[in-house]
């Protein structure tokens, strides 16, 4: 258990709920693909003292004084993360994925400008321009969509056509719910025929892209990458935006982050995110990486042997689409209800072409970061996917669903939650 004394003597109520959520993440199998437990370190400097600092500007233009230390994580996070993914200027300041991405859309385009981004139904995020977000009041979203939802095959001839055809000023790869690699330098040879900027989300996979076992976008002509520091990258909540070379992109891109959108930066996350870049530079990192994967191939091997259908085939990353709605007459909500139930918390997700409504779709979405780092290696993972599907078939009976909880609780306790990845 972590050290909660000064809030436990008070603050009764909050200390309860932390217990409480000690308990659900040390005893439940954690499945939703973009979590993750970061290191002790890491929560060390982000509930650190760098909370009671205002920091507005950059390292060495500050608003306030005082900026010594903060100039110094600062500039540790940004050299990290630039040796990390391999760019010439980062900006650590981002609240969060959403924010990153905010800040990249004003500061590369006008009001009315257009983006071309991945179908919300075939794997984008909301702010890739869900009509519930503020941001399609500003700027117009097209689309391009997998050619094939079995295989997860990218239709670059369409993306290529309606690029011709409207002119955007952005193509924007990047999804949370896309299972697949993706043909970097077709899409930047298609945004810069057309002139537009070739952006990548990394958000869900940074963290394999960091550790090398996923593609990075800047080694084929991508210009500028937004991220989330929280998923696969193993380290705070948060955002970050990275240029791969070009200043004049960097410069609007800090100033599009501050004072455009947001005020001072979370220095105590900003610390954190140093922490977390400097364990994902370690060559753990890159077995940690490597066995995400394994262990997605594990779980994807059992779902396949047992014919239920995944969006795309399958997986090349982190993360499986199924369709239990299609194979298991079960709806995506009921699936994520029953699991819970067991101790497996993933989210239930709509499939490309869905039949049934956004809030209960006919899919369910997993995947192993968590997991991985709590070490569980292939045989667990397919153990696991044996379990959920075990669940899902005998959602009857009571007897069997108690058996799978204590096996999850058992394998939990096998696999406690660790301090640290070194
Ligand atoms: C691809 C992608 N971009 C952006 C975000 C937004 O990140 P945040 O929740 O930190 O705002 C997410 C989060 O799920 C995501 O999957």
């Amino acid at each position: 258990m972590n050290d909660y004394s000064h809030i436990q003597k008070q603050d009764e109520e909050v200390f309860a709920s932390l217990l409480g959520e000690e308990t659900r993440e040390r005893e439940g199998i954690e499945l939703i693909p973009s979590e993750n437990y970061v290191s002790k370190a890491v929560r060390e400097a982000n509930s650190s003292i760098f909370t009671n600092k205002y920091s507005e500007g950059y390292p060495g233009k500050r608003y306030y004084g005082g900026q010594f230390y903060t100039d110094i994580v600062e500039n540790l996070a940004i050299d990290r993360a630039k040796q990390l993914f391999g760019a010439q200027f980062v900006n650590v300041q981002p609240h969060s994925g959403a924010n990153a991405n905010i800040a990249m859309y004003f500061a590369l385009l006008e009001p009315g400008d257009t983006i071309l981004g991945m179908d919300l139904s075939h794997g984008g995020h909301l702010t890739h321009g869900h009509p519930v977000t503020y941001l399609t009041k500003i700027f117009k979203f097209i689309r391009y969509k997998m050619k094939d939802v079995e295989t997860g095959e990218i239709d670059y001839d369409e993306m290529r056509a309606t690029a011709l055809e409207h002119k955007p000023k952005i193509i924007l790869a990047g999804y949370s719910a896309y299972p697949r690699e993706l043909d970097y330098a077709k899409i930047a040879a298609i945004a810069h025929e057309v002139g537009a900027y070739a952006v990548m989300d990394m958000a869900h996979i940074a963290g394999l892209i960091a550790g090398g076992v996923m593609k990075n976008p800047f080694d084929y002509g991508f210009d500028v990458m937004t991220t989330t520091t929280h998923k696969t990258l193993r380290g705070p909540r948060g955002g970050m935006i990275l240029t791969y070379n070009n200043p004049e992109i960097a410069k609007k891109i800090d100033k599009s982050v501050f004072p455009g959108l947001q005020g001072g930066p979370l220095m105590n996350t900003i610390a954190a995110k140093a922490v977390c870049f400097g364990e994902a530079l370690k060559p753990s990192f890159k077995t940690y990486a490597a066995r995400i994967l394994e262990n997605a191939k594990a779980m994807e091997t059992v779902f396949k042997a047992k014919n239920i259908r995944m969006l795309t085939g399958g997986t090349s990353s982190h993360l499986i689409l199924a369709d239990v709605f299609g194979s298991l007459q079960v709806t995506g909500k009921e699936a994520e209800n029953l699991l819970d139930s067991v101790g497996i918390t993933l989210n239930k997700n709509a499939i490309a072409d869905d039949v049934r409504g956004p809030m209960d779709p006919s899919g369910i979405r997993f995947g192993t970061p968590a997991i991985t780092t709590r070490g569980f290696g292939t045989k667990e993972c397919a153990r696991v996917a044996e379990l959920m599907i075990d669940t899902l078939t005998n959602r009857e009976d009571k007897t069997k669903l108690e058996e799978i909880h204590s096996e999850i609780k058992s394998l939990c306790e096998a696999f406690p939650i660790p301090d640290s990845f070194t």
